[in-house]
């Protein structure tokens, strides 16, 4: 991927469009920008280990020099154990009630680039549920599309995963009074989370190409639809529409933490935030939509840059 990156500096930009341009210099500054954090990360954990192994010389004299790295095996055994936190399946006597599906009829509305961009956010959905001290009972509903296609391309064995996995459509699968579509378009603040409810999040990838579609769908069906109460708790630098793992990671910590703001300031980037606002509650919006957004090209963004990102095969 970087290769990519190194190669397309010496592209004649010129007969590029500017949004092509434009797209291409973001994706320039991002894999620069990683390069130099885990440079500092590597640097950050060199001298950490450097002063480790000082203090303990100092304390000890050369017998130190031993027990310090005694001391940085267990540390390394201690995170390495943290990472391969157990984990718990969605029937576990741990595992919450609460529904969230992500509906996934949005298929012929998604270049195939836009399908894997989803397809990563809901792997990430996946492996952040399947580490959860209390799993929500996850969903992929209108399972069938390009997205089932790709994934069986790639030899992907999702139906070993620990989702349920419908070819029907959120409205077959739960009684209509039980549904609630998460849209950012809805005047409606969720302002708590009803286990006994299922919580729909749109598998969409769109670049706000269409926007409100998922409000206007759940109005013309007669669903209840809610937003998640973002400007109510947290004051972003651009929009509100967030990825689907976003929102997934949100409902999920709020469901444990019962706190919008702690949940909402864990989850979004921090580069995103221009600072809290006080916490919200059950509010309707005065012109209905919300008008700040957040930019939904970090999908790439905060899956790549995190550690647990895997490829899709990794989920067989
Ligand atoms: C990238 S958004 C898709 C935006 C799309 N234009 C639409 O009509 O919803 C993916 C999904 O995440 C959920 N979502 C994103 N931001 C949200 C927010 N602020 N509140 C509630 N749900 C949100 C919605 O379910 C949405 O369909």
């Amino acid at each position: 991927m970087e290769g990519d990156i190194e190669e397309s500096k010496d592209i004649d930009q010129s007969t590029m469009s500017k949004r092509q341009r434009k797209r291409l210099q973001k994706r320039q500054f991002f894999v620069e920008h990683r390069k130099i954090k885990r440079k500092e990360k590597k640097e950050r954990k060199k001298a950490e280990k450097r002063k480790l192994q000082a203090e303990k010389e100092t304390e000890d004299g050369q017998e130190g020099v031993s027990s310090a790295s005694d001391n940085l095996t267990n540390n390394k055994e201690k995170l390495f154990c943290e990472k391969k936190k157990k984990f718990r399946s969605m029937n576990s006597e741990h595992a919450s009630s609460l529904r969230v599906a992500i509906d996934l009829s949005f298929d012929d509305l998604m270049t195939d680039r836009d399908i894997h961009k989803l397809l990563k956010q809901i792997q990430r959905t996946y492996s952040i549920n399947r580490r959860a001290d209390r799993p929500i009972q996850l969903y992929l509903t209108s399972f069938g599309g390009r997205s089932k296609t790709i994934l069986d391309e790639i030899q992907c064995k999702y139906t070993s995963w620990d989702v349920h996995i419908k070819e029907e459509s959120y409205g077959d699968v739960f009684s209509q009074e039980d549904v609630v579509y998460l849209t950012s378009d809805s005047p409606y603040v969720l302002s708590e989370v009803d286990e006994s409810k299922a919580y729909i999040i749109g598998g969409l990838v769109d670049h706000n190409h269409h926007k409100g579609l998922c409000y206007r769908l759940a109005v013309e069906r007669g669903i209840a639809h809610a937003r998640l109460p973002i400007s109510e708790c947290v004051k972003l630098k651009s929009r509100t529409v967030i990825t689907v793992n976003h929102v997934f990671e949100i409902m999920l910590l709020y469901s444990q933490t019962k706190d919008w703001k702690e949940s909402l300031v864990q989850v979004l980037p921090a580069r995103k935030m221009e600072g809290a606002t006080e916490n919200g509650g059950h509010k309707k919006t005065e012109n209905g939509a919300q008008k700040d957004e957040i930019a939904e090209e970090e999908t790439d963004k905060s899956i790549e840059g995190n550690d647990e990102y895997y490829s899709l095969q990794d989920l067989n």
